[in-house]
């Protein structure tokens, strides 16, 4: 039997509600890196590790048999395929804008979207620290807190606000600071918010004309991204592809080619980065 969407997305709310409030909560004053990851500068901190902890938990208690994939836990498969049930699998980035949250500036969220038989249909972001949980459903549309989300008209380049984040090795950034610095003079500013869920997130409350950003994770961009496009955005890669770790590009319809087509023109599609 399909699991009915609404009730995914309640307990994803749930379970991402209470991750981010002892996120918000037991956040030590003196909080520490536990661990790094592709980079001195890819931190873990134990609050990561606790938050996806309780998030699967919170799942498992209601859902045993789904399956997992998270930033911090890895992958699990569960057993709702090998039942026969339309597969659930929850995909969780405990604290994604890890290193605002180390910092202590208020631009993190908790992020779980839910996929069934492999395509998302809910996805909940919450932003304590900014008093926001945005959430979708596929198909339903999307909210921030209560207010339904529509992402702005349409604009030319040059008057887009656009958003972009940086990977977490040097040779990367590099190549990622250059692609900025020469879309820069194109568009009429550029952001670095620090968390790839609510770039995406902020594309679909109107608040940005576009957001691109190499190297993202499918736990950065699960549930940002089902909401950027339940909230009219068009979120894809290049030539078509579909938004992957190589690139993703979310903006409305009609400002995503000018985007697109200036990222190509700077070899942002190059695969050498
Ligand atoms: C990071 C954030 C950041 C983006 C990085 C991501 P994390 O996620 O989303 O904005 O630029 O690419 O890795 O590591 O804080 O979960």
């Amino acid at each position: 039997m399909t699991p009915d969407p609404w009730k995914l997305l309640e307990l994803a709310r749930a379970a991402a509600s209470e991750a981010a409030r002892l996120a918000v909560e037991r956040r030590p004053a003196d909080l520490g890196v536990a661990d790094t990851k592709s980079s001195p500068t890819d931190v873990v901190t134990e609050m990561d590790t606790a938050a996806e902890a309780l998030i699967r938990e919170l799942i498992l208690e209601q859902r045993p048999d789904d399956a997992f994939l998270g930033e911090e836990g890895g992958a699990d498969s569960g057993r709702g395929a090998e039942m026969g049930h339309g597969a659930v699998r929850w995909v969780i980035d405990p604290i994604d804008g890890t290193v605002n949250y180390l910092y202590d500036l208020p631009h993190w969220s908790v992020s779980v979207g839910v996929e069934v038989d492999g395509v998302t249909v809910a996805g909940v972001v919450a932003a304590p620290r900014l008093g926001e949980v945005y959430t979708a459903v596929r198909g339903a549309g999307a909210w921030c807190n209560d207010t339904r989300l529509r992402v702005r008209p349409a604009t030319d380049l040059g008057s887009a606000l656009v958003a972009t984040g940086f990977g977490y090795r040097a040779e990367r950034r590099e190549r990622q600071g250059a692609i900025a610095g020469a879309l820069l003079p194109r568009v009429r500013d550029i952001r670095r918010n620090g968390s790839a869920a609510l770039d995406l997130c902020a594309v679909a409350a109107g608040r940005l004309d576009g957001y691109y950003e190499r190297g993202t994770h499918h736990w950065d961009r699960c549930a940002g991204t089902l909401i950027a496009i339940e909230a009219g955005a068009v979120v894809e890669g290049f030539h078509g592809a579909a938004a992957s770790e190589q690139m993703s590009i979310a903006a409305p319809h009609g400002t995503f080619s000018a985007l697109h087509d200036a990222l190509v023109e700077l070899g942002a599609d190059d695969d050498d980065y």
